[in-house]
């Protein structure tokens, strides 16, 4: 037999326990022109091996764990056509043809014998198609994207971020918080939301299906007077969180008004997760991070909280030397024995250019706000919401504030509870 194709055409397969997966690699018999060089175990490993540059085409079951449209652009930047090998030719395929779009060739599993004739037809890998080159992240004068960060410990991200959006919904600017730790979201809890149906993996999915921005709206909810994309249920699913979700997330909402999202603590680089074209377990800080237009750090005012924080705000000038932080010194209390100077001068003497907020310790209007599910500005003027309000005004001056907010939405309270 002559050979098929010149030279011999190296493929991965990747058979997810499919029966058509042995035809598959008998195809790679000598004089055919193809060889398979692996039979991989699971997608992770078709990923790292093709980015290795071991083989030219890439023969998957459709039904493979993860493999979305994010593989298939992964595979077609490192020089690997895709083949998906439908299980079954029905009604239910038509569905995935979304998922995935972009693959070079869908074949049905009763075809797989035909595999060495159909990689002939294909396009040549000069001429694959990539993805259109993504839109500006900014628009002109779209509103801004702020990322509220800090170091581990729990210094209050969460709460820096709920009073923030609290603060400008009372504004009337109508923001979006997204909760974008991948520890495992919390903004929920703090609003006594309780449905367990994650914003963030749905966004996710969609991200993956092409479809984001036409859901993206349906996939927020209302609470607490601003627009909320819950985060993940559990920690450990961060694994579905697709590479580039949160740039793509904040160039949506900026679309619609301020964003202010909540971020995880570590941005710990994982090297590793590169080679599959996966998203490391910290890339949705470090994403976030790097495209948010302002960013918060928040600390704590005990010794530990501060230590942190300056190491924090190092390791913070490694990724976004650009940006001049927001600091937000959190928890403050007399019983630490520092007064509202020192602690100014010690931030200032970290993060030259910065005039540091301080937060008072306020535990008991956290508990009534968690308690009702509201943000601290709902509840009415009061020493933590007059901090917000300065975190707001330091970060967000061209947003205008509304006058005596506070009160009149105390008033509003006391006219509902008539
Ligand atoms: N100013 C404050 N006064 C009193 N308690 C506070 C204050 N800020 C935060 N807290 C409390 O500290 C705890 C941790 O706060 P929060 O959840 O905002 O931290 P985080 O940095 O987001 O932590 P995590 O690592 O869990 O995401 C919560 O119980 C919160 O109510
Ligand atoms: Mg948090």
């Amino acid at each position: 037999m002559r050979p098929v194709l010149e030279p011999p055409t190296c493929l991965l397969v990747l058979g997810a326990g499919e029966p058509w997966e042995s035809t598959a690699v008998e195809s790679g018999r000598p004089g055919s022109g193809l060889v398979v060089v692996k039979r991989c175990i699971d997608l992770t490993d078709l990923l790292a091996t093709a980015s290795s540059g071991q083989a030219q085409v890439a023969v998957v079951a459709a039904g493979a764990d993860g493999l979305d449209r994010q593989a298939v652009e992964h595979l077609h930047q490192v020089g690997v056509r895709v083949v998906v090998v439908l299980a079954a030719e029905g009604p239910e395929h038509l569905a995935e043809r979304g998922r995935l779009a972009g693959v070079d060739l869908l074949l049905p599993a009763a075809q797989i014998t035909e595999l060495g004739a159909r990689l002939q037809a294909l396009r040549p890998p000069t001429e694959l198609t990539r993805s259109p080159e993504p839109a500006p992240r900014r628009a002109p004068g779209a509103a801004p994207a702020v990322a509220v960060w800090g170091p581990q410990g729990a210094p209050g991200r969460t709460t820096i971020a709920l009073g923030l959006a609290g603060a400008l919904a009372a504004r009337g600017a109508d923001p979006l918080l997204l909760d974008l730790d991948p520890a495992g979201g919390t903004v929920a809890q703090h609003l006594g939301v309780l449905d367990d149906v994650s914003g963030l993996l749905a966004a996710s999915r969609r991200l993956s299906d092409g479809d984001l921005a036409g859901s993206f709206v349906a996939l927020q909810r209302r609470v607490a007077g601003f627009r909320l994309l819950t985060g993940l249920p559990r920690g450990e699913r961060w694994t579905e969180v697709a590479a580039g979700l949160a740039p793509e997330l904040l160039a949506l909402g900026r679309r619609q008004g301020p964003v202010v999202a909540d971020l995880g603590s570590s941005i710990e680089d994982d090297a590793a997760a590169g080679y599959t074209g996966r998203a490391g377990r910290y890339d949705l800080t470090r994403e976030a991070l790097a495209d948010a237009d302002r960013l918060v750090v928040v600390g704590t005012a005990d010794p530990v909280g501060l230590t942190r924080l300056a190491r924090a705000l190092g390791e913070l000038r490694e990724l976004r030397a650009d940006v001049v932080p927001t600091v937000v010194v959190n928890r403050v209390r007399r019983s630490l024995g520092w007064d509202a100077a020192q602690l100014r001068a010690l931030v200032t003497s970290w993060a030259p250019g910065t005039e540091p907020i301080l937060v008072p310790e306020a535990r008991s209007t956290l508990d009534r706000a968690m308690v009702a599910g509201r943000s601290v500005a709902e509840l009415g003027d009061g020493e933590l919401s007059r901090a917000f309000e300065a975190v707001t005004c330091a970060l967000l001056p061209e947003i205008p504030r509304a006058p005596r907010a506070g009160i009149r939405l105390r008033r509003a309270g006391r006219a509902r509870r008539r």
